[in-house]
Parts: structure tokens; C-alpha cells; sequence
């Protein structure tokens, strides 16, 4: 069929899909899946940070911090607007959501016990969203790729005021020096299952390879954060709370453990520790909204018939 045969073209020449291409149903079904689900990321992700915008320790550090958490709104818009040039309908994604029909980042359902929290999630979260999110610059869908480079310019600033923030704290009591470690300890792991289960239990990584949704695959973004990781917590003086991570100069890369994968499929399936209270923190949120909703549409409707 030529209309296949110029997708797979396309797709090969390192080109972009545009949402009036041709493209096959399992394509499409994908992006909605995957890209659905980064923007409910995003979205609930704005909670556990959010949860200290109004106890910052300093105006800077709260004007930062709210920055910061608009941003991930922003990038949820992004990205539920790229769904809806596949066809997919935001209120109806959002409804899968809150019913648990579909998936956010494990990431987001931990909890933020103190202000290195705020620290630890823009250096080693937003890191592992970088790491995750550079190379979905060049995903073989054009307004997916096209979100993706706004999204990771403002990651960037993201992971710096996160690593400035433990940069100051580590130079300061001994108190926020042990503040930063035990932050370090909890987010460590569950950073490391962001980027999904291995490759051999990835049930989807194998075609969205070969389609340039995916452009490498869980376990090879998870070594290159930990490569990357490990340097600046050298330089920030903390440690990571893995006993097997050490430098291996035959693979030039560093070895680590093996993450928890049963916690994984259990806080995937929604019972970690914070499921229940961000879902429902999302719905309560929608329905507060509504309001909100039906008078921009009123509006536009009176608008359009005195057009
Ligand atoms: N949390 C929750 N579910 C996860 C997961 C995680 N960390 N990792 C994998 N899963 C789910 C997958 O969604 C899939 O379930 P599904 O088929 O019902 O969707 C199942 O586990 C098997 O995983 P696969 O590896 O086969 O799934 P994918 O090929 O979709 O790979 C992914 C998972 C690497 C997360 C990929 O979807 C991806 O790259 N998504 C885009 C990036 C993204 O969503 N990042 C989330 C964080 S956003 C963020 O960090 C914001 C920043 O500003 C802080």
C-alpha cells in the first residue's frame, strides 16, 4: 500500500510524521498512549513540589519554585494539545486519569518530607526527565519532537535551580548537609524506575523503536543518567545509597543494582505511598475548574454567533 510504504519512508529517512500524514493505527494508539500519559505527568507532578511553594525558606527560593512548578503546567498543555492532533479529546483523557485508566510517572507518587525534597526532584527527577526527554527531541512525530525542545530548554533551568539549591545547603549546618543525604536516599531508586521496567519486561520498547517514537530504550537512558548522575554527586558531596555502583572501566560505564521492580509494579498499579491522595488531589481539582470551563465555552459560543 503506498500510502504505508511513504510512512515507512519517512520514518526511515529521519523525517517527521505531520498530523494530516497517513499513519498506521498502532502508531497513532501509541502516541496517544505515551504522550497522554507525559502530560499527566506534568501535571500531577506539579503536586509534591507544590506542596512547599508557601513554606519556602525565602522569597527567592519560593519565586523559583513557583517558576518552576508553572512551568510543568505548561508542559502539560503542550503535550494534551499535541494528543489532539491525533484525534484524542483532553476531557476524556483527563477521565481516564482520574479513574485510574491511565498511567502517570511512578516518580510522582512519593512523598516531599523536607525542603531538600524541592532540591533532590530538580536535580535527579527533572535530570532523569532530560535524560529521557533530549533524545524524544527527535521522535519521529513532528509536533511531539517540536514540545519536546521547549520542554527541555525549560528542564534545563529546571535541574539547575534544583542542584543550586543543594549546592547552598550543603554549604551550610551540619542539619542541611544530613537534610540533603536522607533526601538523596529516598529519591535515588524511584529516579532510576522513571525510566520504566528493563528492556526484557518493556512491553512496548521494542516497537516504538522501530517506529522513532523511542529513540533508545529504558535501560540505555536509565545507564546514561546514572553515568551522568554520579559526577555531580561527587561534586555535591553526597552519596548515592546503592552499594554496587562503581566505575567499570571495561564498560566505561558505572555498574549499579538492580532497582526494586516489584515496588515499581506495585506504585505503577497504584499502590505507592502518594497514589491515592494525587489522584484525587487531580479530580478535586477538575471538578473545582468546571466553573471555570463552561463560562470560557459559553463565551466563546456567544462570541462566535454575533461573529
Ligand atoms: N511510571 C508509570 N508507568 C510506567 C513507567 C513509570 N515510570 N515506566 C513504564 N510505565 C508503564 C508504561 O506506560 C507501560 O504501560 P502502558 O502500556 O499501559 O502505557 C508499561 O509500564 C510498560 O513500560 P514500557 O517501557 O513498555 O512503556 P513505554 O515504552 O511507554 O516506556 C516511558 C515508558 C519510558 C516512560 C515512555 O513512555 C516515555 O519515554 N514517556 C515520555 C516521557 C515521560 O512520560 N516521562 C514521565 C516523567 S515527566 C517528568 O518527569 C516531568 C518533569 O518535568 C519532572
Amino acid at each position: 500500500m503506498d500510502l504505508e510504504r511513504e510512512f515507512e519512508r519517512v520514518v526511515a529517512a529521519d523525517h517527521r510524521i505531520e498530523p494530516r500524514d497517513w499513519m498506521p493505527d498502532g502508531y497513532r494508539k501509541t502516541l496517544i498512549r505515551q504522550i497522554a500519559q507525559h502530560a499527566h505527568s506534568e501535571i500531577i507532578g506539579m503536586q509534591p513540589e507544590g506542596n512547599w511553594i508557601s513554606r519556602a525558606p525565602s522569597l527567592r527560593r519560593k519565586a523559583i519554585l513557583l517558576a518552576k512548578v508553572q512551568d510543568e503546567a505548561g508542559h502539560g498543555l503542550y503535550l494534551y494539545a499535541a494528543t489532539e492532533t491525533l484525534g484524542a479529546d483532553r476531557a476524556e483523557l483527563t477521565e481516564k486519569l482520574v479513574e485510574g485508566r491511565q498511567k502517570y510517572s511512578s516518580i510522582f507518587n512519593y512523598p516531599t518530607l523536607t525542603f531538600a525534597d524541592v532540591g533532590v526532584i530538580g536535580w535527579l527527577v527533572d535530570g532523569a526527565a532530560i535524560c529521557n526527554q533530549v533524545p524524544l527531541c527527535r521522535t519521529s512525530y513532528g509536533p511531539y519532537a517540536r514540545a519536546m525542545i521547549r520542554v527541555c530548554k525549560e528542564e534545563s533551568f529546571h535541574q539547575r535551580q534544583g542542584y543550586e539549591l543543594l549546592l547552598t545547603m550543603m554549604s551550610g549546618t551540619q542539619q542541611q548537609r544530613d537534610m540533603v543525604q536522607e533526601a538523596v536516599d529516598r529519591w535515588w531508586w524511584p529516579s532510576l524506575m522513571m525510566f520504566g521496567p528493563p528492556d526484557a519486561e518493556s512491553s512496548n520498547t521494542e516497537q516504538s523503536m522501530l517506529w522513532r517514537i523511542k529513540r533508545h530504550t529504558n535501560d540505555e537512558l536509565r545507564q546514561r543518567y546514572v553515568d551522568m548522575s554520579v559526577p555531580q554527586a561527587d561534586k555535591l558531596g553526597v552519596t548515592f545509597p546503592d552499594p554496587e555502583l562503581a566505575w567499570n572501566a571495561d564498560r566505561g560505564h558505572y555498574d549499579f543494582g538492580e532497582p526494586d521492580w516489584t515496588e515499581f509494579w506495585q506504585v505503577v498499579k497504584g499502590e505507592g505511598p502518594c497514589n491515592a491522595q494525587r489522584v484525587e488531589h487531580r479530580r478535586k481539582a477538575h471538578e473545582d475548574g468546571a466553573w471555570v470551563r463552561e463560562a470560557a465555552t459559553a463565551y466563546a459560543a456567544k462570541r462566535e454567533k454575533a461573529a
